[in-house]
């Protein structure tokens, strides 16, 4: 039962499954472009997001960065969420490594607004950087894991194309979203020119990210990967974790929300401010004190219960394959004891 892990959903083990489709994977070097395992795991990501093609990249933070430097020239502005992952926590990658202006745009209701897109789009003028690109984010992760449905997504991509940008998805936890709303990843893939898409969240893969687009963007963007030390060789050994993610642990996101949503109402009914959002995933984020926020982690972890704090008095816990129905009960029992004996 312990410990029990909500820090993330990066935190998962491979099981015995993966770790044999790993061992037995047939390999070849991927710089030279002869690694079938590596080819077939491409090919399954290209056609489940309804693109061309697609690359295999280490993370997530490699795709978005490896996107943004193919999309986007050195003094291009780029409009990304003033929340989102981007522009927050991969270490400033766009400007350190493309020279890209970030422009960050009010993301707080979960997605930039077409009237956010139409404020940054201004004339071409000397004094402006060309603004050349829009990235999105779904599931937005600061926003509560809120997934957002492909028509809520259509307005601001649509704006976007009549101020003539490009459009970039970091759909680290877009395989969320999509069982959250129902639908296929392709629904999501094909309103964007590229999407980053990570195998070592949800779906349980130690490592390994894909981004898809067109065939002739994904050539561009191998170059790009190549010059920041991501061209792999008998990549084959980790790809093969990701083509066994995609069989066996994508049809079951739907339960890490099912656990997600009991252990928020659990905290609820316990007397916790539990953040609410109209399409919730595998996420809860809860409001606490300050004063009980800074302690509450640790306390918690003294039993078994690990998760960190998102900010002063707002905590995140992720449900993920490792977290089981009781385990969720377990934790929100615990957690709940802490807070209210603090
Ligand atoms: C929304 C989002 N995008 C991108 C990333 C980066 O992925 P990685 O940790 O594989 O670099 C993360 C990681 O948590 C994320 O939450």
């Amino acid at each position: 039962m312990f410990p029990i892990d909500l820090k993330s959903d990066t935190v998962t083990r491979p099981s015995q499954g993966m770790r044999k489709a790993m061992a037995e994977a047939e390999v070849g070097d991927d710089v030279y472009h002869e690694d079938p395992t590596v080819h077939r795991l491409e090919e399954k990501g290209a056609s489940l997001t309804g693109k061309e093609a697609a690359l295999y990249l280490t993370s997530g933070t490699m795709g978005n960065i490896v996107a943004l430097l193919t999309h986007c020239c050195r003094g291009d502005a780029a409009i990304v969420g003033a929340d989102s992952h981007i522009l927050n926590y991969e270490g400033g990658g766009l400007a350190a490594l493309g020279g890209i202006l970030p422009l960050a745009a009010d993301d707080s209701s979960g997605i930039i607004p077409p009237e956010e897109v139409v404020r940054f789009c201004r004339p071409s003028n000397v004094h402006f950087a060309p603004v050349t690109l829009l990235c999105m984010e779904n599931t937005h992760n600061r926003c509560g894991g809120l997934a957002l449905s492909p028509e809520e997504m259509e307005e601001t991509v649509d704006q976007a194309r009549k101020c003539g940008l490009l459009v970039h998805l970091d759909g680290a936890r877009v395989f969320n979203a999509a069982a959250a709303w129902d639908v296929g990843v392709d629904a999501y893939g094909t309103l964007v020119d590229s999407v980053q898409i990570c195998l070592s969240k949800g779906l349980g893969a130690p490592v390994g990210s894909l981004l898809c687009g067109t065939r002739e963007f994904v050539e561009r963007a191998r170059f790009w990967r190549k010059k920041v030390g991501g061209g792999l060789r008998q990549a084959g050994i980790i790809a093969a974790a990701g083509l066994y993610a995609f069989e066996h642990n994508l049809p079951r996101l739907k339960e890490d929300h099912e656990n997600a949503a009991l252990l928020g109402s659990l905290l609820a009914e316990g007397g916790i401010e539990v953040e609410r959002n109209a399409k919730p995933t595998n996420m809860v984020y809860f409001r606490i004190p300050v004063s009980v926020s800074e302690t509450l982690p640790r306390r918690c972890a003294a039993r078994g219960v690990l998760f960190n704090a998102a900010g002063p008095g707002r905590i995140r816990l992720v449900t993920h394959l490792d977290v089981s129905r009781e385990q969720a009960a377990a934790a929100a029992r615990i957690i709940l004891e802490e807070v209210f004996s603090s």
